[in-house]
């Protein structure tokens, strides 16, 4: 366990998945964790009360008494979850961030959507943090989640991941969950995600293409063989994005502009 250390500039971050809640102290001037990550099953089902007492538990860890960010995997605007692709319906019109807070007595938390969350991140401390101009993230992984960032600014609640590719949505056609039912090969699959990153940059004209989600630990095996126009470069923070750029949200930094 690690005490927060008040005079440093630390922020905390939870990310919360299918499988997992992890949480952690973010330095927010190196992008690093201070200390460990640290990981509890999510629970099943996973309701909004039953996610918030798990928070509270990741949270009461670290003895962490400041603002903290959360992600969530769908559009959340003014703390209030908007839409759940792949998580229970229940969860529309909650405000996540209400809920959170109120299972940490009243501790501000901000709840954002998990790719702007690792967008955020991947552009100030990995794979982004050499470019300017547009940059757009893109998590595979049971669907597809988006993140656009221009000059640090996060555009939030993009969703690509919906945006439908030659009659059918993009994550119904390339999230890697669809690789994985369909057992396709890298090279099959890749003619998918290809389609799906020139839908993208024929609407956005991003300078670079970020990808993110679990099998971008493999992307070395797929990402070669991607034929759209952007460079395309795999993720470099891996599992802490999420964590680090919910922690960046708390703070506003890259969210200044943002209702979320
Ligand atoms: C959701 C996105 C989310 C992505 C990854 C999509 O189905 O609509 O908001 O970022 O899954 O979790």
């Amino acid at each position: 366990m690690t005490a927060p250390d008040p005079n440093k500039n630390h922020g905390f971050g939870i990310d919360v998945g299918g499988s997992g809640v992890k949480g952690g102290i973010v330095d927010l001037d190196t992008g690093q964790l201070v200390g460990e990550r640290f990981k509890l099953p999510t629970p099943q089902p996973a309701t909004p009360e039953a996610v918030a007492k798990t928070i509270a538990d990741v949270v009461a860890h670290f003895g962490w008494t400041g603002p903290l960010g959360v992600t969530y995997p769908g559009v959340v605007t003014d703390g209030v979850v908007r839409t759940a692709a792949n998580v229970d319906k229940s969860w529309i019109g909650t405000n996540a961030s209400e809920v959170y807070s109120n299972a940490l007595g009243g501790q501000a938390v901000t709840v954002l959507n998990d790719a702007d969350a690792a967008g955020l991140a991947e552009e100030r401390f990995g794979a982004g943090r050499d470019n300017s101009g547009v940059i757009v993230l893109l998590t595979f992984g049971t669907g597809i989640g988006s993140a656009v960032i221009h000059n640090g600014l996060l555009l939030p609640n993009t969703e690509f991941g919906h945006i439908e590719v030659d009659g059918k949505e993009a994550e119904h056609r390339a999230a890697s969950s669809v690789k994985e039912r369909k057992a396709w090969t890298y090279e099959r699959w890749t003619k998918e995600v290809t389609k799906v990153l020139v839908a993208v940059e024929n609407a956005i004209w991003p300078e670079l293409i970020i990808v993110g989600g679990g099998i971008s630990r493999k992307a070395d095996k797929w990402v070669p063989l991607l034929t759209n126009r952007t460079p395309v470069v795999a993720a470099a923070l891996q599992n802490t994005a999420g964590i680090v750029g919910a922690a960046m949200a708390a703070h506003g930094d890259g969210t200044e502009h943002a209702s979320a």
